[in-house]
């Protein structure tokens, strides 16, 4: 694909959203809460192409946590038809531009037929290779976490066959390498039980902007930020190394 932009000097290979800030974009305009959520799903529709135009290979969105259950049940009703229709409506598009569409998560939760909805959308790009898109949905790390821990156990795995990489391969994103960078919208600092695992040595972009307004040219800016990042993964620099 053709872009604008100059190429990067280092492009993360994974890229993980923290796509926070629809509710506000929302009331800043007196609209409700779900319009925020809809103008959230068309930026989503951008961000999708834009990684595809900037070279990402894979890129995980946290759509709905274990804890966005606590919201009032006509938002997490919106929420869950949100999916639904994007599902229906994008993916062929999708499909067609060699996204494969993969869920982290617990879907159990869900509706019999949302749940089928995903598991065809997972069914039907597993081939494609050009963008894994992961959506975190009904996800949390640390519920994450306390099903490997359990299914650990399940199959009997003793204390020193215990590792990071076997660890790893426990959790949902088994075989989806760390994230590279996490952009984090709408000016919050925290890592609200995203990844946590995962993001050990992850690069952080933390940005006012709200959800539904950060366009491609931002994250065409975070991933220009990234690419002037030192990452050390707690050692020295090349260059410190060698005076
Ligand atoms: C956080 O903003 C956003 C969410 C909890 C939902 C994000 C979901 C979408 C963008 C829907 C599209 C996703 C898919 C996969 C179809 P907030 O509501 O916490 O905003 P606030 O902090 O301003 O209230």
């Amino acid at each position: 694909m053709n872009s604008e932009y100059p190429p990067l000097t280092k492009v993360p290979h994974h890229v993980a959203i923290i796509m926070d800030g629809n509710g506000r974009w929302a009331a800043a305009r007196g609209l409700p809460r779900l319009a925020g959520h809809k103008s959230g799903t068309e930026n989503l529709r951008r961000i999708i192409r834009a990684s595809v135009e900037f070279g990402v290979k894979v890129l995980t969105i946290y759509a709905f946590s274990t804890e966005n259950w606590g919201r009032p049940e006509d938002e997490v009703k919106g929420l869950m038809r949100i999916l639904e229709d994007v599902i229906d409506s994008e993916l062929d598009e999708l499909h067609r531009e060699g996204v494969r569409i993969l869920h982290i998560g617990q879907l159990e939760a869900m509706s019999p037929r949302l749940r089928q909805k995903v598991q065809q959308a997972i069914e039907i790009t597993r081939e494609n290779q050009r963008l894994i898109l992961c959506v975190a949905w009904n996800y949390g790390g640390r519920d994450e976490i306390v099903c490997a821990i359990r299914k650990m156990i399940e199959d009997g795995v003793r204390p020193e066959m215990v590792s990071d990489q076997l660890v790893s391969s426990y959790l949902f994103t088994a075989g989806i390498p760390d994230p590279d960078l996490i952009i984090r919208t709408s000016g919050e600092m925290r890592i609200s039980n995203f990844l946590i695992w995962q993001s050990a040595y992850s690069e952080w972009y933390v940005t006012r902007t709200l959800w539904p307004d950060f366009g491609r040219e931002e994250y065409y800016q975070a991933l220009v930020d990234y690419s002037h990042r030192d990452r050390r993964f707690g050692r020295l620099s090349e260059c410190q190394g060698e005076s």
